[in-house]
């Protein structure tokens, strides 16, 4: 089969990076149903920060295009599937926006085109749910005229280090003809570190089991924390200690949000209580790490003058990016906002009039005098703040908490509180 054009379905912080990478070798196509994204990505602007200006122009430069137009994917023999895969509020899969793509992509495919999928869902969803749905669109016969592809993402947002090139990426099919293809393609966005899984479902499992496992060790961790609060020892102390032996796993305390840590187990909890297994240890890690911004809450409160003037550094749902998606820096903001005047500083991040906080720019800190600063997220601009310069902000006897640990031996932060 010769690949005409890859279409990327979804451009945000996993299709992007992805276009932009597979248009140095292939003519790629970008499409988004946000019409403002497509705007914003014309002007060479990538307001998710992962892709630059230069990189964008050249990509431009060298054929990669955009639209929201559906008709536009036509063109295309090999489609790629980079949609959002959230829960409901009871904690469900919900699959509108993949069922979405689904049906645009099924309106559009063709005989011999390939269809992957790198969103991230429990085992046996992208066959029995996305292949329907694309042959219930298309026409077209599931593995005789269009056929499936899993490849999930791996991709750390924020992270400079581990980027899209040197992640080893899992492929899979249920076809060798299109896993060659897929080896091809992937080969040259990973400079040739691919793994092939047995099966779709197999590669679909690993995926959601590497963030549910991560969210499990975070939330033992987290226990931990609670723990040490009692003992009147610092969690990062111990950490410290634990992590000089060899297979010792360094996970740290804090907020689990965002949409993949805090996301993902659900997907898999779903899909064992569908095949009646009770996933206990899956929601328990789930539980005690939602319920972290309410122990961080009642340990600083417990702390603190009531109508407290409290200053929050860092809204996002982790470090460096701008990404607010479920971030549960906004729940500790409610708790604290009913007995406290809350503010908060974050530089990565734009306009949230609709969240109601009172927004402080980094500039206009010093205007302010606070009873209570409060790192929630350690952006590496925080991290290289001065203690000095940050205690200025605060009032005589000001309180400084740090959820993150990184100013614990500061000496000259008087009034000092961590996990
Ligand atoms: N962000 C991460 O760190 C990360 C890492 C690994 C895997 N994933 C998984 O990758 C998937 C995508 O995540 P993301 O963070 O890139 O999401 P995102 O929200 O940043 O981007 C998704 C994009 O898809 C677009 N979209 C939604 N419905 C669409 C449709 N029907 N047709 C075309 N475009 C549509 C949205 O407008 C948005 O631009 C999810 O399943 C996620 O779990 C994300």
């Amino acid at each position: 089969m010769k690949i005409k054009e890859i279409a990327i379905v979804g451009l945000g912080y996993v299709g992007l990076p992805l276009a932009i990478s597979l248009s140095k070798r292939y003519k790629v196509f970008g499409f988004d149903i946000n019409k403002k994204r497509i705007k914003e990505l014309k002007r060479n602007f990538d307001e998710t920060n992962e892709i630059n200006k230069e990189q964008l122009k050249k990509s431009f430069k060298k054929g990669f295009s955009v639209s929201h137009e559906k008709d536009r994917l036509k063109q295309s023999n090999i489609y790629i599937i980079t949609v959002p895969t959230p829960v409901n509020k009871e904690n469900k899969p919900e699959l509108k926006p993949l069922l979405d793509a689904c049906k645009t992509v099924g309106k559009n495919i063709k005989k011999d085109d390939i269809v992957v999928f790198e969103s991230t869902v429990y085992p046996g969803l992208t066959q029995e749910i996305c292949g329907n749905e694309l042959q219930k669109h298309s026409g077209l016969n599931l593995e005789k005229d269009f056929f499936l592809g899993y490849s999930p993402e791996r991709i750390n947002p924020g992270d400079k280090i581990h980027t899209v090139d040197k992640i080893a990426k899992v492929i899979s099919s249920e076809n060798e003809n299109v896993k060659k293809i897929l080896r091809e393609i992937y080969s040259n966005v990973t400079n040739g570190k691919v793994f092939i899984a047995k099966n779709i479902m197999v590669a679909e499992a690993s995926k959601v089991i590497e963030n549910a496992q991560r969210d499990i060790n975070i939330a033992f961790i987290n226990e931990v924390a609670k723990i040490c609060q009692k003992l009147n020892i610092s969690v990062y102390d111990v950490l410290d200690a634990s992590k000089t032996k060899w297979n010792f796993l360094p996970f740290y305390p804090g907020l689990v949000g965002g949409h993949c840590i805090g996301v993902d187990p659900f997907y898999l909890a779903d899909i064992a209580k569908k095949h009646k297994v009770k996933p206990s240890v899956v929601l328990s890690g789930r539980k005690t790490n939602d319920e972290m911004s309410k122990f961080i809450y009642s340990q600083i409160n417990k702390k603190i003058e009531k109508s407290s003037k409290i200053l929050i550094l860092g809204l996002t749902f982790k470090e460096n990016v701008p990404d607010l998606r479920n971030s549960k820096v906004f729940d500790l903001i409610k708790y604290f906002k009913k007995s406290h005047e809350v503010y908060a500083c974050d530089p990565l991040v734009g306009n949230i009039s609709e969240k109601k906080i009172k927004l402080i720019c980094y500039e206009n800190l010093k205007k302010h005098k606070f009873d209570v600063i409060i790192l929630a997220v350690a952006h590496k601009l925080f991290i290289e703040f001065e203690v000095n310069k940050l205690i200025t902000f605060l009032k005589k006897d000001g309180m400084i908490a740090d959820l993150t640990g990184i100013w614990r031996d500061k000496k000259e932060i008087k009034n000092y509180w961590s996990l």
